[in-house]
C-alpha cells in the first residue's frame, strides 16, 4: 500500500519529522491524595468510554467517488464562484475530493498535535489528578489520528499540516508555562476541532465520514470540560497582568483561526488563483456557518475560565463576537455525546436486520 505521506502533492517542508525545542520542568507529585471529586468523575469517565476505532467503526464502508463524504455543495467553499462552476463534472469531482481530504488531512495532523500536547500535559501539569485524567486523553487522541488516518487513505489524496495550524501548535508546544498547553490545545484547537468536526458529522450523507466525526468528538468534549476545570480552578490565582498575557493570546489566535484557515496549498495545487479562492472563501456560507460554530465552541470557555478582562472583551466586541458568551456550551457537550450513541444504535439496528435476513436465506 502507498505510504500517506507519498500522497501529500508536495512535501511537508520540514521533511518526515519536525522537531520543536522544548524548555519546562517535568513535575513530579508525591501527594496521592484522593483529587478533586470532579476531575476524578472525568478521568473515570475517561477510563469508562474507551474505544476500539477497529471494532466500533465499520471500515467496509466505502466514500462517494464523485463527491467522498457526500456533502451538499454549498461545504464545498468555492462553489458558486465562476472558475469553478465553469468545470466539467470531472474536474468538480477532483476539487471535492482535494479539498475534503485537506480537511480530512488537517483533522489527522491536528489530533497528532492534541496527543503530543496531551503527553505534554501528563508531564508537566503539578495535580496528580490532572495527570491521571490527561493520560486518558493520551490514548484518546492516538485512536483520533488512527481513525482520521483510515479515513483519509480512502481519498487517496492527503495534504501536510496547513502552516497556520503548524504555528498555532508550535506556538502552544514552545511555552513552557503548563497552563498555555491547556489553554493553547484544550480550549483553541479542540475549539476549532469540534467547529470543523461538527460540520462533517451534521451534514455529510456518508455513514463512514459522518460516524468517524461523531465518535471523535464525544471524546473531544470531554477533553474540553477537563480544559474548563482545571483552568478555572487556576487563573483566580494569577495577577491581572498574567490573566491579561493570556487573554492577548487568546485574541491573536481567534484572528489567526477566522482569517488564516483559507486552503490555499489546496488552491495552488489543482492549480486555481489562491487569493481568488480565499477571497470568495471568506464570504462563503460555509465559512460564516464555520465561523459562528467556532465562537459559540470557544467563547463562553473563555469567560468561564474566567479570562474575561478588558483586553478580551475589547476585543471580541470589535469582532463581532462577544454575542457567542452566552451560548449554552454544557448543552453542546450533551449533545455531542447523545449524537454518537445514536450512531451506535443506528449500527446495531442494520446489523440485527442484515443478521435476521441471513437467518431467513435458505441454506
Ligand atoms: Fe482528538
Ligand atoms: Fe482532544
Amino acid at each position: 500500500m502507498t505510504k500517506l505521506a507519498d500522497r501529500y502533492p508536495f512535501p511537508a517542508p520540514e521533511g518526515s519529522h519536525w522537531k520543536v525545542p522544548q524548555d519546562f520542568d517535568v513535575t513530579f507529585n508525591w501527594d496521592y491524595d484522593e483529587g478533586r471529586a470532579t476531575m476524578m468523575g472525568l478521568y473515570r469517565k475517561g477510563v469508562e468510554m474507551q474505544w476500539n476505532a477497529e471494532t466500533r467503526i465499520d471500515w467496509s464502508q466505502e466514500l462517494d467517488e464523485d463527491n467522498p463524504e457526500q456533502l451538499p455543495e454549498e461545504m464545498l467553499p468555492i462553489s458558486g464562484m465562476a472558475e469553478y462552476e465553469a468545470m466539467s463534472a470531472k474536474d468538480k469531482a477532483r476539487v471535492r475530493r482535494h479539498f475534503q481530504g485537506w480537511q480530512i488531512s488537517q483533522f489527522m495532523q491536528g489530533e497528532q498535535g492534541a496527543l503530543v500536547c496531551a503527553a505534554k500535559i501528563v508531564t508537566q501539569v503539578p495535580d496528580t489528578d490532572s495527570k491521571f485524567y490527561a493520560s486518558t486523553q493520551v490514548i484518546d487522541e492516538a485512536r483520533h489520528v488512527e481513525s482520521y488516518k483510515r479515513l483519509l487513505e480512502k481519498f487517496g489524496v492527503a495534504y501536510p499540516m496547513t502552516p497556520p495550524l503548524q504555528e498555532l501548535i508550535d506556538q502552544v508546544l514552545r511555552d513552557s508555562r503548563w497552563d498555555m498547553t491547556y489553554l493553547g490545545m484544550q480550549v483553541v484547537i479542540e475549539g476549532l476541532a469540534l467547529a470543523a468536526f461538527q460540520q462533517i458529522r451534521d451534514h455529510a450523507q456518508n455513514p463512514l465520514a459522518a460516524a468517524v466525526n461523531a465518535y471523535v468528538m464525544q471524546d473531544e468534549s470531554r477533553h474540553v470540560a477537563f480544559g474548563r476545570l482545571a483552568l478555572r480552578d487556576y487563573y483566580p490565582q494569577l495577577t491581572q497582568k498574567e490573566r491579561d498575557e493570556r487573554e492577548a493570546f487568546l485574541l491573536e489566535a481567534c484572528y489567526l483561526m477566522r482569517d488564516r484557515f483559507d486552503a490555499v496549498e489546496v488552491w495552488k495545487t489543482l492549480g486555481l488563483d489562491p487569493a481568488r479562492c480565499a477571497e470568495h472563501m471568506y464570504d462563503s456560507g460555509f465559512m460564516e456557518m464555520f465561523r459562528s460554530s467556532l465562537f459559540t465552541r470557544i467563547v463562553p470557555i473563555v469567560k468561564d475560565i474566567g479570562l474575561w478582562g478588558e483586553t478580551i472583551r475589547n476585543g471580541y466586541e470589535q469582532m463581532g463576537i462577544i454575542g457567542y458568551a452566552q451560548a449554552d456550551v454544557q448543552a453542546l457537550q450533551d449533545a455531542d455525546d447523545t449524537i454518537a450513541r445514536d450512531f451506535d444504535a443506528r449500527r446495531s439496528y442494520v446489523q440485527s436486520v442484515v443478521d435476521r435476513a441471513a437467518a431467513l436465506e435458505p441454506a
